[in-house]
């Protein structure tokens, strides 16, 4: 039987197919693996329903799951970071069952979950984990056949962890964002590359001179306050955290309160987790021609209502710009719906780094497959044998070598006797 889907084009599978090919070139851990699973099929028959970016590399972490034998069915994890053409070259070329487009309204958004979770998951793979809260909620039915998931995100490990704190997780999950692997490459150079991306395309800005604020010190943060200033901007931190605000002071950012950021900065960028980081007082005192923008999972990091009560007026002058003029002639530009501006206005993480956090996932769906009965309904780390076997991968994919402890220093580090 042919697999359902829900797509906006299936003429696009052409086009898709080209740039899943593109990503793939860029991916060799993922593909090695790939390899290992068409052999050995380890998902034999195991049903997976994965909400996720819909998007060249998630096309291939799907074939990969699919290759080792499970039957994959597809939705997105945000309503405006969907792939088209590659929703369509999954449906129409490897018979997945994708249920996503670009630009889905809320209720598409959860219809399309529901959709992918309609042939009772054996496991799931999220991304900010709205599939997993609503397996909970929702579709509480299907909660019994579920062994376990993965979750991308550091969002999503932060709900999934509440839940079990809450004694509300109902199945284990790993959280693949707290691998080494993943967010130290992902999140930092992922998120740092693709955020300046998106604002570049967005707005054809130049970074050179301006001041870019970032909030928020996290893995992601640091990455684009890293960027920004690799383009010559002038980067200002906000933060909560004395131990992080203090690492980006000595990492020699200057730090302040984002009321005193909003005063003098040009471009703000959000990437805390966390709600209203910049609220109606931001908006009060910003500069004329301010752009403000989201990195963060969820579209709710900048004010947006209040941003439109306070307008005078609006109007878009180009995709995925809304410009705001308030009722004193001040303009506040606001990029991508407040919504991942990375994956809204440019592609997402580059191939590369996706190859590990996806490597993660296909290595821990196999893991999960074999040991769920032995594991509680917590979140779980990555195992670190995965994590470093990843990272050996990705070093040998690069012809990378390094170097191997000596007997003596095996012994050495070992011991406690040798001082000085
Ligand atoms: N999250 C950030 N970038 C991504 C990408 N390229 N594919 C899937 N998920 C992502």
């Amino acid at each position: 039987m042919a697999s359902p889907y829900r797509i906006k084009d299936a003429a696009l599978a052409d086009h898709g197919e080209r740039r899943i090919g593109w990503a793939l070139a860029e991916m060799p851990v993922l593909r090695g693996i790939g390899e290992r699973f068409g052999r050995e099929r380890p998902l034999a028959g195991v049903r997976i329903s994965a909400c996720l970016h819909v998007t060249a590399e998630t096309g291939n972490l799907a074939r990969t799951l699919q290759a080792a034998g499970a039957a994959v069915r597809l939705c997105a994890s945000n309503p405006l970071s969907t792939q088209d053409d590659v929703a369509a070259a999954l449906a129409v070329n490897s018979g997945i069952a994708v249920f996503a487009s670009r630009g889905e309204s809320t209720e598409q958004y959860y219809a399309d979950i529901d959709d992918a979770l309609d042939h009772a998951p054996q496991l799931t793979l999220d991304d900010g984990a709205d599939l997993v809260s609503r397996l909970h909620s929702v579709r509480a039915e299907l909660l019994a056949g579920v062994l376990g998931g993965m979750e991308e995100t550091t969002t999503g490990v932060i709900r999934l962890r509440a839940m079990a704190r809450d004694g509300a997780l109902r199945y284990p999950v790993i959280a693949v964002n707290d691998a080494a692997s993943k967010h130290f490459f992902d999140n930092r150079y992922g998120t740092g590359q693709s955020t300046i991306d998106g604002i570049i395309r967005a707005t054809n800005v130049l970074l050179a001179g301006k001041n870019v604020v970032v909030a928020g010190y996290g893995w992601c943060s640091r990455g684009i306050a890293m960027r920004a200033r690799g383009m010559g901007a002038n980067v200002i931190v906000t933060e909560v955290d004395p131990l992080r605000a203090l690492e980006a002071v000595m990492d020699g950012y200057r730090v302040m309160p984002m009321i005193e950021a909003a005063r003098v900065g040009d471009i703000f960028v959000t990437s805390t987790g966390d709600k209203s980081v910049i609220d109606r007082q931001h908006f009060e005192v910003m500069k004329d021609g301010a752009l403000v923008a989201n990195s963060g999972h969820f579209n709710v990091e900048i004010n947006i209502p209040a941003l439109e009560e306070m307008a005078a007026s609006v109007w878009e002058p180009r995709a995925f710009v809304r410009q705001y003029t308030l009722t004193d002639g001040r303009r506040v530009s606001l990029l991508g719906d407040g919504r991942l501006i990375n994956l809204a206005a440019a592609e997402g993480h580059p191939s590369a780094v996706m190859d590990m956090s996806f490597a993660n996932q296909a290595l821990c769906s196999e893991y999960m497959v074999q040991h769920a009965d032995e594991l509680e309904n917590v979140v779980y780390g990555v195992p670190q044998v995965i994590d470093k076997e990843i990272a050996r991968l990705k070093l040998k994919a690069m012809g990378i070598e390094i170097d191997v402890l000596t007997p003596e220093q095996t012994r050495y580090l070992a011991s406690w006797q040798e001082g000085t």
